[in-house]
């Protein structure tokens, strides 16, 4: 008798037309794909919406549809389940994760700001819902600089928990914030040895940059903002070519937005592809459409973190009109 063949792991099947097979499930489920700017070029094709953080969150606010495929890492996919607690919301790879948000442990957290009691808390969407929980007002790279301007100047601001965006923010608003020292691995490889030295190969680029980059990237940018306004800016400056110090892949919408330009993604300090977020990289399209097929994996949440996450948020929201 011969022994039974070892069982071997079953690859799920995926299907030859996957966008086909996408936007079927889609309208099965009544879903909506939304789609951060540094997911790959074919999840970003077959996105409903794609967007920066302010706008994946106001999208998630105001959707109708009864699933949300968040292609993007965890604190956004987490900040949709918060907007939204009833609906479905799924995360193509769960491990998706961010090394800013992982900067910031929640028991460390809560040890510093019991330290602080007269400061309130303004924190950066990118953290975990238990530190969003522990937050007055949540804030993105676009409207940082507004809300802390909203804020009396005589209250004093713990900013978590990007040092480099609270270091940013603190310059345009001439507050003294209290920074916590989180940052994310991505904008933190930039070399600016490397920008200077394209910068003198292409002298009339100009150079994007978002404020997650470190002070010395930062100086010499010629525009800083979100992905959203570096892609605006993009499109409407009169530049041909940029230097573009975010994750690159950005640049996919800048192209498709402006094809006769050309988009240099900004070098990290070693010749490695370290500009591209790890995280953000494990969503594939083939994950997407299983995570449709099989409707998970799921974020879940503790209802009482949910509930004190979204104060926050919706306090962002308002203040961001
Ligand atoms: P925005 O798209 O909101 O500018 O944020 C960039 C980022 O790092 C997301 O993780
Ligand atoms: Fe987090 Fe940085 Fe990746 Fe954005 S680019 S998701 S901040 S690790």
């Amino acid at each position: 008798m011969f022994a039974a063949a070892a069982a071997r792991p079953t690859t799920p099947a995926i299907p030859q037309d996957l966008f086909g097979a996408i936007a079927d499930l889609k309208q099965d489920l009544n879903a909506i794909i939304l789609a951060h700017y540094y997911q790959e070029n074919d999840i970003q094709d077959i996105a409903d919406y794609i967007g920066d953080s302010l706008g994946l969150a106001r999208q998630a606010a105001q959707t109708d549809a009864e699933v949300i495929v968040f292609a993007g890492v965890h604190f956004m996919a987490e900040t949709a389940k918060i907007l939204n607690p009833n609906k479905l919301v799924l995360l193509p790879d769960l491990d998706a994760g961010c090394s800013l948000a992982d900067s910031c442990p929640p028991a460390e957290f809560a040890q510093f700001k019991a330290k602080h009691p007269d400061h309130i808390v303004i924190s950066y969407i990118n953290c975990t819902a238990e530190i969003k929980a522990m937050s007055d007002i949540i804030c993105t790279s676009s409207n940082a600089v507004k809300i802390v301007n909203q804020i009396p100047a005589d209250q004093p601001i713990i900013f978590a928990p990007d040092k480099n965006l609270g270091r940013y923010v603190s310059e345009q608003t001439g507050r003294d914030l209290l920074l916590w020292q989180g940052s994310c691995i991505v904008h933190e490889t930039f070399s600016e040895k490397r920008i200077i030295e394209l910068k003198l190969e292409h002298p009339n680029a100009e150079v994007l940059a978002h404020p997650e980059c470190e002070t010395p990237v930062l100086n010499h940018a010629d525009f800083i903002g979100s992905t959203t306004a570096l892609l605006k800016r993009s499109q409407d400056s009169a530049s041909q070519t940029f230097i573009v110090a975010t994750e690159p892949g950005i640049i996919h919408q800048m192209e498709k937005a402006s094809p006769s330009k050309t988009f240099i993604p900004a070098p990290s300090t070693s010749n490695c592809a370290c500009n591209e977020c790890p995280h953000m990289r494990l969503n594939t399209l083939e994950k997407l459409y299983l995570a449709m097929k099989h409707k998970a994996p799921e974020i879940t949440l503790s209802p009482d973190i949910a509930t004190a996450a979204l104060k926050p948020i919706q306090k962002m929201l308002e203040m961001s009109v």
